[in-house]
């Protein structure tokens, strides 16, 4: 068999046939397993199925497992390239049996693939077994094995373990002789560690769970994980014992010595070989969610990918040469893992702009190296202060500069490095007491010291398991909580969002095998993600491992909403103008709020047009894409950042929308280009419907739109149809008519307020209403008419004296109302008598009395207001004593 992917096929096949369930390879970062960095066995997604957590609907299966080994117990990343069989990143065959079978059918399963299907002759094959396990040693007898070839180790190399704890077991292994002209002796022999005798096929018979105690149970029923490296088996099969003579990894280093002009297997090959492995684990990472950053798996991502850059750099290479790559691999591998094609823009950009910014600094790093080898005595380790400053002012991580020391046979004070990178963090820890932060926020920084970073898994996936790191109560750190408490809890990883940049908190529920918490709300202190929440059942500690589940219709609605904001803010700019920035925004499940500069009310056309837009990209239904880069290249390609806020070393830049167009390039035809690290849909169409429900002024310049998305959008549409129904059946009109009838009520209101005016007027010229009729008495020497009225307005008062004064023909004339608490005065003075008294004293007499102040008008017809009309009397009398005086 020539090509690996004709072995994978082959081995799928025989174990499908034999009622195995084929079960696809399950991303590189594992869901169920908070202590482990990636899935380096293909036992990993089924840990939980063979201790009994979780159960599935098949009880054999069959997989080809994406591993990657470059962090914890399975570390192979500094052997890399140097070796004929280490890889950071290779794919393990295996078949399971979950309580099913056990050794009796997975010894001669193994077997037929190998002689028959693989078609490998027995004459080569040795296998090994537990110094113990009779049982395997028989079996294998029995289905021909001559005993001579039967070897029993009593080391732990026939002891498999997944990690520090979880499921264990014997095993046995099938090894395959290359032949006298290679050196080496089979297993177990003093010369087993040369490459004659290689181990082809792993079978582990699980019958324990490892605990962090160091003690073991047996797990609920006696299981099968077998695990075979495809790049070995393919070797094997292509007649060599070093992986790297395989197709995949033959084309991917013909492909790099053509990138680099390097003869692919001269002296130089050990660089081929570390750039054509480290190009498969990066570009597979980066397919399952990984991005470069400066903690976690992120940090692994970028050692590989730098130490790759180095390689490609001592091949000369001038010019990044690792996206280049990317085809080839995408070609010979895209067909088995589909996730690789559908990443590949994204692959290529990320790996090109992490090599054009390493590029920058890969140069003087490595002359400073040099400066300082050359001071340095025979055999004197590089000092740790000098690898310390290679690793934070060129970006060199630990193990580049030891593997650039390896060729030179130096090694690195890792000690020294170690204190140069604790002052460090002594150094922030200072300057951040310096700088007057809540108290409280004391608590977090102590976590955070002891701990890592918390390491977000939410953008890929709702679910995960979390390993708990610190549990805060009645503000103080406990080490166990029970029922009832109010709880903080820090995590190692978690796919809850924290809040921030205006994305609420995620909500949802934690749950170890001794408790539950319901998880309200989730915030960020110290780099640490705090679930805020309540232990609802049992008990809580720290060190447990817990299962972390985000509300999911609660985090959908949010991601729609937080995307929908991105194409309003685009929206907006292109009705309004460039000057539109955002000033604040709320992404809840809810609803959305969007504040932006601007100094106007948006026109109804505006808001149409912008809801409009949003909408047609919506229905656009594009994929949302996520890039990391640094903010000056996100700024040069037009990404929309927060004005007045600052970015660390690198951004995320999130794009949705393609722009119909003739502009060339791939930010050119996006729609929406925008700094965040917030949570988004898939598709633009996931957001479903966009609702702009209200526009209006936040603050001088800045005005406010809110907004629904998906189903509450929906529901808000629904409410609005409601109250319109319920409209047109108390008017009896439908549709338009709605319309033209209130249009129509509203004329008639108003013609029957003029004519109730018209009518109340009449009624309190003639004495109607409460008080009887006026009639004007002399009062020294004028005509003076007063009268108290109520039921009129004090709009109604001019019209009323005018009425007064021409039925007196000359006179004085005072008019209290009671308008509901208050009262409204007015007065009139005939012309002839307006150069004896003026109606403006007449209204501040009678004003005074009521609690009212001033008052104003003409001499002839004045106005004013008061307290209350309970003293019109009171009133009446001191006008009467002015006009006496
Ligand atoms: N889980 C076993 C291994 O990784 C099969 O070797």
């Amino acid at each position: 068999m020539t090509s690996l992917n004709d072995i994978r096929t082959t081995f799928r096949d025989f174990f499908a046939r034999n009622g195995h369930e084929i079960v696809e390879s399950a991303p590189l970062v594992p869901r169920n397993d908070p202590t482990l960095m990636f899935v380096n066995s293909g036992m990993v997604p089924f840990k939980n199925v063979f201790t009994g957590l979780e159960s599935r609907p098949y009880t054999r299966a069959t997989s080809n497992q994406k591993c990657v080994r470059a962090g914890g117990k399975h570390n192979d990343l500094d052997n890399v390239g140097y070796t004929a069989r280490h890889h950071t990143f290779f794919e393990m065959l295996g078949n399971f049996s979950f309580g099913d079978y056990f050794k009796e059918t997975a010894i001669p399963l193994a077997w037929e693939l190998i002689t028959r299907d693989l078609a490998i002759p027995s004459d080569k094959l040795y296998v090994t077994v537990y110094h113990t396990d009779d049982e395997a040693a028989a079996i294998w007898k029995k289905i021909g094995v001559p005993e001579s070839r039967i070897i029993r180790i009593a080391t732990d190399d026939n002891f498999w373990m997944m990690g520090p704890t979880g499921p264990c077991g014997p095993s046995s292994e099938i090894f395959y002789d290359h032949g006298e002209h290679i050196w080496g002796g089979p297993p177990g022999s003093p010369e087993e560690d040369g490459d004659r005798f290689i181990e082809i096929w792993n079978l582990v018979f699980m019958q324990y769970e490892q605990f962090e105690d160091g003690s073991r149970q047996p797990l609920p029923k006696p299981s099968i994980d077998t695990g075979m490296g495809l790049e070995r088996i393919g070797a094997t099969l292509m007649g060599s014992h070093d992986n790297y003579d395989t197709d995949v990894m033959r084309d991917l280093i013909e492909a790099s010595a053509q990138a680099t002009g390097v003869d692919p297997f001269g002296d130089q090959n050990v660089h081929h070989r570390v750039i054509a492995d480290h190009l498969r684990s990066t570009s597979f990472l980066i397919a399952d969610g990984v991005m470069p950053s400066n903690d976690g798996r992120g940090y692994v991502l970028r050692r590989i990918m730098r130490r790759a850059m180095r390689h490609a750099h001592l091949l000369g290479a001038k010019d990044p040469v690792m996206y280049r790559l990317v085809p080839t691999l995408v070609r010979q591998m895209g067909q088995a893992y589909p996730e690789l094609g559908h990443a590949q823009a994204l692959v290529e950009e990320t790996l090109l702009s992490e090599e054009t910014r390493f590029k920058a600094t890969l140069d003087r790093g490595l002359s400073l190296l040099d400066a300082e080898l050359e001071e340095l005595g025979e055999g004197q380790p590089l000092p740790g202060e000098t690898a310390f400053r290679l690793y934070d002012t060129y970006g060199f991580p630990l193990d580049l500069t030891q593997d650039a020391l390896r060729e030179r046979g130096r090694e690195v004070d890792t000690e020294g490095f170690d204190a140069a990178m604790a002052e460090q963090k002594a150094k922030a820890r200072a300057a951040w007491s310096g700088s007057g932060d809540a108290a409280d926020d004391a608590i977090w920084f102590a976590i955070a010291e002891r701990t890592e970073p918390t390491e977000f898994l939410g953008y890929d996936t709702e679910t995960a398991e979390g390993q708990i790191t610190g549990i805060v109560t009645g503000g103080a750190e406990v080490k166990k909580v029970v029922a009832g408490a109010e709880v903080e809890i820090t995590l190692n990883q978690t796919p809850f969002y924290a809040e921030s940049g205006g994305q609420v908190g995620d909500t949802g529920t934690l749950v170890t095998d001794t408790g539950k918490v319901e998880v309200s709300d989730c915030r960020k202190k110290a780099g640490l993600f705090v679930h805020v929440g309540k232990v609802v059942e049992g008990e809580i500690h720290t060190g447990d491992a817990a299962q972390l589940t985000v509300e999911h219709e609660r985090r959908s609605a949010i991601r729609a909403n937080h995307s929908a904001t991105h194409l309003l803010h685009e929206a907006l700019r292109r009705a309004l103008g460039d000057h539109v920035a955002q000033r604040g925004s709320l992404n809840a499940p809810d609803r959305l709020r969007f504040d932006f500069s601007h100094t106007k009310a948006l026109t109804p056309a505006q808001i149409a047009q912008v809801e409009q837009e949003v909408n047609d990209f919506i229905r656009q239904n594009d994929a949302v894409s996520t890039r990391i880069m640094t903010p000056d290249d996100a700024r040069a390609i037009g990404a929309q950042a927060l004005f007045g806020e600052k970015y660390g070393d690198e951004v995320r830049v999130v794009s949705m929308g393609k722009m119909a167009g003739s502009e060339k390039g791939l930010d050119k035809q996006t729609y929406s280009l925008e700094l965040c690290g917030g949570t988004h849909v898939a598709r633009t169409g996931d957001i479903g419907l966009f609702a702009l429900t209200s526009e209006s002024a936040s603050s001088a310049g800045v005005r406010r739109i809110e907004a629904m998305t998906g189903q509450a959008a929906l529901a808000d549409l629904r409410r609005r149809d409601l109250t319109l129904a319920s409209i047109e059946e108390t008017l009896k009109a439908r549709g338009d008519d709605v319309l033209t009838r209130v249009s129509s009520l509203l004329e008639e209101r108003k013609a029957l307020q003029n004519e109730l005016g018209d009518l109340r007027r009449q009624l309190a010229m003639s004495g109607g209403g409460d008080k009887p009729a006026a009639e004007a008495k002399t009062v020294g020497g004028v005509p003076f008419l007063a009268q108290s009225l109520s039921g009129v307005s004090g709009k109604d008062l001019r019209g009323l004296i005018d009425e007064h004064k021409s039925r007196l023909g000359s006179g004085a004339i005072l008019l209290i109302a009671d308008t509901g608490g208050k009262a409204a005065v007015a007065a009139g003075v005939t012309d002839d008598l307006t150069g004896r008294i003026s109606a403006v004293d007449i209204v501040k007499t009678a004003a005074a009395e009521l609690g009212g102040k001033g008052g104003g008008g003409r001499p002839d017809m004045a106005q004013a207001g008061g307290e209350s009309a309970e003293n019109a009397e009171a009133a009446v009398r001191a006008v009467e004593k002015l006009l006496e005086a």
